[in-house]
């Protein structure tokens, strides 16, 4: 049977709507200063804060802890989860207000489901992080040699130091 090719309006229409539909997906903002989202955080950006925090482990987006963890933790450097990550009074009151200025903003999405007293230390024990993880990493992923704590997120996220953690 002979069937001409014509494609027709709607086919035309169709195919319009798939490649703007696309070019609009490329095309939607990142917005990686926003501490409501979930799975984008501004990166570390300040000098001191990304080299003294980030020379162990890497230097965790300030928008994952409230701003009175930061406080607590910054208070407790001579004894920082068993390492003693102790800075100079100057440098530590730097990095203190940095953090604090760059914390979860209160009354946020993710700063509702953290503790804002400051008894949450670990952003690995935030229950917004606990939700994000529960029921999507296999058994025993944590402990894996490669990957070897929770707080090495750089080792699941590969683009964790840009803020993003989406592309896991
Ligand atoms: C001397 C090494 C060292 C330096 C420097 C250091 N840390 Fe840490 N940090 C650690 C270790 C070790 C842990 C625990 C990691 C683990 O549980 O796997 C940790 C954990 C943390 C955690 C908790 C991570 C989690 O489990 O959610 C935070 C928050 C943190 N550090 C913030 C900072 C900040 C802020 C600075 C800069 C003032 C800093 N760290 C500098 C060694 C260091
Ligand atoms: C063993 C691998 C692993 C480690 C380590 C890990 N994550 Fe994840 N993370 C995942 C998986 C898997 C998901 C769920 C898939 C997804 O939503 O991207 C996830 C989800 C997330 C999300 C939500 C992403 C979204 O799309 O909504 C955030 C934010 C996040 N992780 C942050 C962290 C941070 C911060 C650390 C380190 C303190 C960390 N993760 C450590 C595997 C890991």
């Amino acid at each position: 049977m002979h069937r001409p090719f014509r494609p027709g309006i709607l086919g035309i229409l169709a195919g319009a709507g798939v490649a703007a539909a696309l070019a609009m997906a490329i095309m939607l903002p990142v917005d990686t200063a926003s501490a409501d989202s979930e799975a984008r955080f501004r990166p570390v950006d300040d000098p001191i804060v990304k080299a003294e925090c980030g020379a162990c482990h890497m230097a965790f987006p300030a928008g994952m802890l409230p701003a009175a963890s930061w406080q607590k933790v910054m208070a407790g450097l001579s004894d920082h989860f068993g390492e003693d990550a102790s800075l100079d009074d100057a440098t530590r009151r730097e990095i203190t207000d940095w953090l604090v200025a760059n914390a979860a903003r209160p009354g946020s999405r993710l700063a509702r489901d953290m503790p804002a007293d400051g008894t949450v230390l670990r952003i690995t024990d935030t229950p917004w992080w606990v939700r994000e993880h529960r029921g999507e990493v296999r058994p025993g992923a944590f402990e894996d040699p490669k990957v070897g704590s929770k707080a090495n997120c750089a080792a699941c996220h590969r683009d964790a130091a840009r803020g993003n953690f989406d592309d896991d």
